[in-house]
């Protein structure tokens, strides 16, 4: 098993001597101690612990043991790390590790292969004819597309299939990737037909899906995209980053977009830094992605009410990431294309600047309308976009911009925004993380030094607030803590570098000053939670019966629930 080898390895290195083989240590007291390889620092915050034979760093959290140090240093995933490092020991490896690393480079294999295929299409065959006239209806010149190796794929919907076979290629892997359909009679059929085909390659470079744009006007739908596979995620993945990473780079800048033709359309106009995302809204893995090649942001979406509230998201998620982006308002019924084609002659970029405006502006813009009406509601509404906004020099920006749109006190504003975070308990790190996040990790500190205490954690509800499907980091360590606890194997053995890693940055965070301290507040956290969550539900109950029931005894009985709320301070 993959715990195994996970074992065996991390019993080969000792990790204070791996580690010296790339970070000077100098020894400390009972640790070890450097300049951290992960950030840049003057004064070393980088410590080994040989006790515990993992490492943390004070400066910039990094943490874990022997392979997840090796993982970040060579900047590999865990896999690939792990079988460095058994590799380098000579641990005789099962070939069955390899594979699923293996199932991934097939399906990039034969994506670009089709990729190719679809290509050839576009340009050599009679039946590309059609799609080639399209492109230029499009204004996309050959040059441009087949940089981006655009495709056909023809309408019969019987081409593959049949290459595939000449070619020995399994017609499986095909439909893993999303480009074969098994009809029930036990033919293939091809997926994407008569439409115009744009391969889909991360980051890396690697061709990882596709779109397709039906050449037909009344085709549905407009866009088939490849399913999502183990190499393709529309929330992570960005159309054209990999061309335009260089260009975002040196421009120090980058223009977001939502559709496959605008960033095409702005390419062919000489701007080229851009990237677009494929057919989902704008994620934190997309701005991850970007944000180590750009602090300038230009959301660059459609004129209707669907682009601005899209755009409205995405402001809110980049001011949460730490930048102030600027929002370009295109005219009702245009788009990125359109707009690109109607200022033809004309300096893009500038007309493009002329309509830009400073996120917290556009906002403003947004609701400014409504805000005449509903000022109450407005308000809320807008502080709950802003109120994730960690950079403290960002905050108060927002809270005076606010306060001179809004008409009310810069200092209302900027406590509001920042009420999450002052309720947050003072030994709680200040990594921008919710106040729920900032418990449970103090919960799982806890739990880490002092497992006794688990049962009765668990007895008073700890289980029900850990939410199965989260996809928050402390939530997937508790719960794997707990089922680890429950399979009573060492903590240590569970071969996740997420919870390598948190478990080690557990460890080696200063101790709690007054552990019963903690721990009572961990308990009212827990109360009050499964309380809030039992208040919402009664609320919604309620909602129900109102509709049903009669109306002026479920008021007072409304009445009596708001006033026991009050009372308890719960909401
Ligand atoms: P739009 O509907 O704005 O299309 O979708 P568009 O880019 O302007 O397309 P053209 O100009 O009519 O050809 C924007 C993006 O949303 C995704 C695609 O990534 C598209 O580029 N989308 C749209 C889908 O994934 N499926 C659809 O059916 C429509
Ligand atoms: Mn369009």
């Amino acid at each position: 098993m993959m715990t195994d080898l996970f074992e065996e390895v991390k019993n080969r290195y000792e990790i204070v001597s791996f580690i010296s083989q790339f970070v000077k240590l100098k020894k400390v007291g009972k640790n070890y101690v450097g300049l951290c390889p992960f950030h840049s620092e003057r004064t070393p915050s980088f410590t080994v612990s040989p006790d515990k034979q993992i490492f943390k760093c004070f400066g910039c959290g990094a943490a874990g043991d022997v392979v997840t140090f090796y993982m970040k240093y060579k900047n590999l995933e865990f896999r690939e790390a792990l079988l460095e490092l058994a590799e380098k020991a000579g641990i005789k490896v099962d070939k069955r590790y390899f594979s699923s690393k293996q199932k991934e480079r097939d399906l990039i294999e034969i994506n670009f292969k089709i990729a190719k295929l679809y290509q050839h299409f576009l340009w050599n065959h009679p039946s590309g004819e059609k799609a080639r006239g399209y492109l230029k209806e499009r204004g996309i010149s050959e040059e441009t597309a087949r940089f981006f190796h655009l495709g056909y794929a023809p309408s019969e919907g019987r081409v593959l299939a049949s290459l595939l076979r000449a070619q020995n290629i399994s017609l499986d892997l095909a439909v893993e990737a999303g480009l074969l359909k098994k009809g029930e009679d036990g033919s293939y059929l091809d997926v994407f037909r008569d439409r115009l085909i744009f391969p889909i390659f991360n980051e890396k470079g690697e061709c990882v899906g596709f779109g397709g744009r039906t050449l037909d006007p009344e085709g549905e739908p407009k866009y088939l995209n490849s399913p999502e596979s183990k190499v393709f995620k529309k929330s992570e993945v960005l159309y054209g980053l990999f061309q335009s990473k260089e260009y975002i780079k040196k421009e120090g800048a980058v223009f977001l977009v939502e559709g496959y033709f605008d960033y095409l359309a702005l390419w062919e106009r000489g701007i080229k830094n851009l990237s677009a995302t494929c057919g989902t809204a704008l994620t934190e893995h997309h701005l991850k992605k970007l944000k180590l090649l750009t602090e300038e942001w230009y959301i660059l979406y459609d004129g209707d009410e669907a682009g601005r509230k899209a755009a409205l998201r995405a402001t809110s998620l980049i001011l949460k990431e730490g930048f102030l982006p600027r929002v370009i308002l295109l005219p009702e019924g245009e788009d990125p294309d359109s707009f690109a084609k109607k200022y033809h002659g004309k300096n893009l970029l500038e007309e493009l600047n002329k309509r830009s405006l400073e996120g917290i502006k556009f906002i403003w813009e947004f609701y400014k309308e409504e805000y005449q009406k509903s000022p109450s509601k407005v308000f809320r509404e807008i502080i709950e976009l802003l109120k994730g906004v960690s950079d403290p020099l960002l905050l108060k920006r927002i809270s005076r911009e606010l306060s001179y749109y809004l008409g009310i006190n810069e200092t209302d504003i900027e406590r509001r925004l920042k009420i999450e975070v002052q309720e947050e308990p003072s030994y709680c790190p200040s990594e921008g993380i919710d106040r729920e996040e900032c418990y449970l990790r103090i919960i799982a500190q806890y739990l880490v030094n002092y497992p006794e205490d688990w049962p009765f954690l668990e007895r008073i509800g700890l289980k029900q607030l850990i939410d199965e499907n989260s996809e928050k980091p402390y939530h997937r360590f508790l719960k794997k803590f707990m089922e680890v606890r429950l399979a009573e194997i060492s903590l240590f053995e569970i071969p996740d570098p997420e919870f390598q890693e948190i478990l080690s940055d557990l460890l080696l965070s200063p101790p709690f000053d007054d552990k019963e301290e903690v721990f009572k507040d961990i308990v009212h956290f827990i109360e009050t939670e499964l309380k809030k969550r039992e208040i919402k539900q009664l609320v919604e109950n309620l909602k129900v019966l109102e509709k049903m029931g009669n109306k002026e005894e479920i008021e007072s009985y409304l009445l009596k629930l708001k006033s026991t709320i009050y009372n308890k301070e719960i909401l």
